[in-house]
């Protein structure tokens, strides 16, 4: 998987959150996308970006191949 590629999530929940963490020595998050049940964020991994969390319901597609979130508790 390059930085270039596309990583594809989508809610199945309301309050799902996409979080980016940082690149570099120090691993921090650094921006929190909130989806909406239904909703797409389409995303990269970049020079700041080397991690995401997803917290929530929600299907995430990428080129490793598509995995399902489970809910919050
Ligand atoms: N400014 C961020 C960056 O260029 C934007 C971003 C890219 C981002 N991919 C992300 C934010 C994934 C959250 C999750 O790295």
């Amino acid at each position: 998987m390059s930085q270039n590629d596309f990583i594809v999530i989508k809610a199945e929940e309301d309050g799902v959150h996409v979080i980016g963490l940082t690149r570099g020595d120090d691993t921090k998050f650094h921006h929190s996308e909130k989806l909406d049940q239904g909703e797409v964020m389409i995303a990269q991994f970049t020079e700041h970006t080397s991690a995401m969390k997803i917290r929530g319901k929600a299907i995430i597609q990428s080129a490793n191949g598509t995995i399902e979130s489970d809910a919050k508790k």
